[in-house]
Parts: C-alpha cells; structure tokens; sequence
C-alpha cells in the first residue's frame, strides 16, 4: 500500500533507473550495462538518496562481475575490484554507498554472478523492509493531528522504496495521524519540489511547497508540531549530516519548540566516526546555483549536505527501534 515508486530495479537481467534529473516532467528509465555508467549516474544524480546510492552501486558490482568473467575471468576479482573503488568514489557522504559495497565485495568468488545479484536484490528487499518498520515505529511516536516539515527527498525515490522520512509520513497518513505535509523546496536542487511533492501525489497525500526560506516563518506561527527528516551519515555521536539546510531547519526547530525527528536505516550509521566534523560533505559543481540566473563572473559555494548536531535532535529512528541521539553508541561498530 502507497508504495509503487522504484527508483532503481533489476529486470530481465538489466539494471533500470528512473532519471530524477528529469522528473517530474518526464518519466525516463535508463538502462545501464557497466559499473563505470553506474559509478557516473550517481555522480550525476539520475539516482540519488543514500540508500537508493547504495543499492544502484550494489547492483553495479553485479555488471562488473558480469563483464570480468566474460572478458578477462583469470583477472575477475582484480577487475571487480577495481571497478568497486570507482564505484565508491562517486558521492562521498552517503556511507550507505561504502556499506552496500562492502556487503557485495565478502561475496566475490572466482565465478559469483547469481550470488553477487541475490545480494544486491537482498540488500534491496531489506531496506524497503525497514523502511516499513521505522514507518511504523516514526508514525507511533507523532500525536494525532499532526502538522509535519520535510525537506529534501527521503522517499520512495530515495530508497528502495517507500522512503525513510516520507515512509513515516506515509504510515502516519495512513493512520490518519497527520493533518497538513509541508515539504520545503530544497535549493538549489528541488528534490523538494521535483521528487517529494511528486511522490506524495502519486499516493494522493496532500502537501504544500514552501521557499526553503520560508520555514522560520511558519515555525513562528506554530504551524509544525515535528519536522521529518532522512539521513546521509549518522556519527557514532549523534550527529546527522543531511542535504543542506537540514541544520538551520534543527536550529530553528529548537528555538521555537518544535520536535526534530532523523528517519534512517542502521546501514546510515557510521561508527568508525566519532563526529559530524569528520564527516566529508560533497561540493557540488557552481553552475547548479550560476547558471539558474544566467550569471557570469560570479562564484559560488554549493556544499551539498550539512551536519546537524546531536543535541539538536529529539529522535533517531530506525529498524531496530527509535532511540535518542546519544545512545547510537549503543549500536556495534562495523
Ligand atoms: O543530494 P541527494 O539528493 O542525494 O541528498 C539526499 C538527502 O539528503 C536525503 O535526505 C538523504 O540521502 C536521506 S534519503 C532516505
């Protein structure tokens, strides 16, 4: 139920995306047959989110394995490789990407196809599969009535399905928990726009778009009650890097009351660092921000993602239940 958007799928034996570069005006699939086209469409954003990343490059290793046995099988392993570190290369903040692609590498043999592609599909599966249960767990923790703030895209579109923070808000739909959906726009990319309003629609939940500008002033006129968010990284500390913007949403939450929620899969979390200063956030070329103007001569500061201290953070929530910012530590390092 309200889950019918794929971002990314394997059919007859083919990697498909569905170009969000194009969306909401076009719906174009894209083919994809090497790991090297794979590693460039999430650097060019045909795919993106941070478990949706991670599952496409999952799903590339499978191509690369695909092309090694058949074209150089004595060199396989050293070719998958190789392809696997160009694959990584491609978004650094999302560390769902290094996660999936460490699950796929502990399942590279000699001759590994049919494993490496249940692998991928199970890493799929299991992230719709939690995207369900933290739906259920995040709408549990929202009161009747109540009026919520997204920003970016943490749908369907940005996982496997049904999304981190629009499953939550799908879920508590469904229950009649929520009375009014605000999605910022999300400058300069419009992933609010383009991708989350989009999506809600397909599922006839109602939302209105807001100039990411805007929210303070909405917060002021208590017109939220929680603001839903998704993840790219979530430190061993708390901290929780997420698409730019996300931390002056938290620090405006916190100065008028209004509860912060981070909506994200235990594959989000990385222990190995101990905080969101260490965390390497993506800059994304100039001309996203220039040529919307048509302006030369200028220069522009384009970081794609920003960190969200702990302590700004009312809940985490994820597969495995919803817990406080300071206790991820409670979670094993990997
Ligand atoms: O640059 P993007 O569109 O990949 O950024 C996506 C986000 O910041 C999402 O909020 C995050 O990846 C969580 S998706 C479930």
């Amino acid at each position: 139920m309200n889950d019918k958007l794929r971002a990314v799928y394997w059919e007859l034996d083919q990697l498909h995306l569905l170009d969000q570069r194009l969306l909401p005006n076009k719906h174009q699939i894209m083919v994809l047959k090497t790991a090297t086209q794979v590693a460039q469409a999430i650097k060019d954003m045909v795919v993106r989110g941070a478990p949706a990343i991670g599952i496409t490059a999952a799903y590339g290793v499978v191509l690369a394995a695909k092309a090694a046995y058949k074209n150089d099988p004595n060199n396989s392993v050293a070719i998958i490789q190789s392809d696997i570190e160009t694959l990584a290369k491609a978004r650094p903040t999302a560390v769902n990407l290094v996660w999936a692609l460490q699950r796929m590498q502990a399942k590279i043999t000699s001759n590994s196809i049919a494993i490496l592609l249940e692998e991928a599909q199970a890493i799929q599966q299991e992230d719709i599969d939690a995207n369900h249960q933290m739906g259920d767990l995040g709408a549990a923790v929202l009161p009747e009535n109540c009026r919520v703030l997204t920003h970016c895209n943490a749908g369907a579109l940005a996982t496997g399905g049904y999304g981190t923070a629009l499953g939550v808000i799908r879920s508590a739909y469904a229950a009649g928990k929520i009375s009014q959906v605000y999605a910022d726009e999300t400058r300069p990319w419009l992933q609010g726009t383009r991708l989350t309003a989009w999506e809600l629609l397909q599922d006839n939940i109602p939302v209105t778009l807001l100039a990411d500008s805007a929210a303070a002033n909405l917060m002021k006129q208590q017109r939220i009650d929680w603001i839903i968010v998704g993840a790219d990284r979530i430190t061993a500390n708390g901290d929780v890097a997420n698409k730019i913007g996300t931390y002056s949403l938290a620090v405006l939450a916190r100065q008028h009351n209004i509860k912060f929620m981070v909506v994200a899969p235990t594959s989000t979390i990385d222990m190995n660092l101990t905080s969101g200063d260490q965390i390497i956030i993506e800059q994304r070329p100039s001309e996203e921000i220039l040529t919307k103007n048509n302006l030369k001569g200028a220069k522009a500061w384009n970081p794609s993602f920003d960190v969200t201290p702990a302590n700004l953070v009312d809940v985490i929530v994820t597969e495995k239940g919803v817990i406080k910012p300071n206790a991820i530590s409670s979670f094993r390092k990997n």
